[in-house]
């Protein structure tokens, strides 16, 4: 059995942003063009005016002050409110194997690896933007790299279960060197239009590169175990696929509502908080780790009271700031992403020996959460 590291990590950030400010602004002029429009039905108690977003709710409700989008224009004009993006040709790389490939790049060079002794790629994501050939093909042939490649989804789990897949790959010895990557377009499966949820999500790439511990150059983490567990729910859901054609849920947007990201917040709070606190819990006494040991937490980053509760509930007192990072003010949502952008933003400062954790949550429920000890 060999053992795998991670001893690259790449992060692609998009070039444009929307504040919190900028967000509201489109919702409410959106909101009121709405309630203009639909006056006399309104009126007549058909159908509900749309409130008013808040910045101060957003900021309170999520901890979230921005987010990174592949396209602001669309998505704040209050006639579109939603990305707009060029549908490229066949000819052309996709988007998400763009995006991807500028994270791998990062996360190789980091490693010091070449693309070429690459033989395994995982693109694991929540969403892709074709069914096949797989993206993970495609940037697997745009990288250079050899072996084998494949497309996963688990959610905002994505990123974890694809380290487990790669970490045990690695072990087996039918993989030596692969790459996870998570390109998220979560702004192309958000509904702008619903104040609930405007806010949530942002755009963002990660990569993740790992090989075999006599193999690694790199300053490097090695991967002490993995653990992944599901649970069914459909407190977070996307009826996308390709069998769906018409609408199911009977909201008021258009045809398409149940097609793109829905959630009941409040039950996903509740439900998932004790589920994440509970499994990493688990896996630590597994690993013969007691909480104090624990030297930083990367956490899925969807909510900060999420994170706060779970950091509590894992160390037993309030964590520092610095031992549980998040990176969610500035990226808001990044489904699979957002873990491994505070993974690799927040761990120069650890020493030899070090014990930290991975972990991601969210859709399915899925949680998976990777146990890493810096050499
Ligand atoms: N601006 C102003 N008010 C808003 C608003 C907005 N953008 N969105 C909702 N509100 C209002 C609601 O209408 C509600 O009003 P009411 O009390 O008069 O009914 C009130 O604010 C509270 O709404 P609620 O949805 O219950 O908010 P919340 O405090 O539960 O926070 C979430 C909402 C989504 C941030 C929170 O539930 C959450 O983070 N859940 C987990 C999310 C998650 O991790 N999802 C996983 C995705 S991968």
């Amino acid at each position: 059995m060999h053992t795998p590291v991670i001893s690259g990590t790449g992060v692609f950030t998009p070039g444009e942003t929307i504040t919190n400010a900028e967000l509201v602004q489109a919702f409410n002029a959106y909101a009121e063009a709405f309630n203009t429009e639909h006056a006399t039905a309104i009126a007549a108690g058909e159908i509900e005016a749309k409130g008013p977003s808040s910045e101060d709710f957003i900021f309170k409700a999520s901890g979230i002050e921005q987010r990174y989008v592949m396209n602001k224009s669309g998505v704040l004009d209050p006639a579109i409110m939603h990305p707009t993006l060029r549908q490229r040709t066949d000819d052309e790389p996709g988007i998400m194997a763009e995006m991807a490939l500028d994270a791998c790049q990062k996360a190789l060079a980091q490693a010091g690896v070449d693309a070429s002794e690459v033989d395994l790629v995982i693109c694991a994501a929540s969403n892709h933007e074709r069914a096949y050939p797989a993206i993970a093909v495609e940037i697997q042939k745009l990288l250079g790299a050899g072996g084998f490649a494949f497309d996963m989804n688990v959610a905002c789990s994505s990123a974890t279960f694809g380290i487990q897949a790669a970490a045990d790959m690695l072990r087996a010895g039918s993989a030596r060197k692969a790459l996870v990557v998570n390109p998220e377009i979560c702004s192309g499966h958000l509904e702008w239009r619903d104040r609930d949820c405007h806010f949530i999500f942002g755009d963002v790439c990660t990569a993740t590169l790992i090989e075999r511990a006599d193999e690694a150059k790199a300053p490097r983490f090695k991967i002490r175990s993995t653990r992944c567990a599901t649970e069914f729910s459909n407190n977070i859901r996307n009826n996308n696929g390709f069998l769906r054609r018409t609408r199911t849920t009977g909201q008021d947007l258009d045809d398409r509502r149940d097609m793109q990201f829905m959630q009941e917040g409040r039950k996903v709070f509740k439900e998932v908080v004790p589920m994440v606190s509970a499994h990493i819990l688990a896996h630590l006494e597994a690993e013969g780790v007691v909480p104090d040991a624990l030297k930083r937490m990367w956490l899925h980053q969807a909510n900060k009271s999420m994170n706060d509760f779970v950091g509590r509930k894992v160390l037993g007192r309030t964590p520092e700031a610095e031992e549980q990072p998040n990176i969610l003010q500035d990226y808001a949502n990044t489904s699979s992403a957002g873990s491994i952008i505070a993974f690799s933003q927040h761990q120069s400062n650890l020493a030899a020996g070090d014990i930290g954790v991975i972990c991601s949550f969210g859709a399915g429920y899925s949680v998976g959460s990777v146990v890493v000890e810096r050499l």
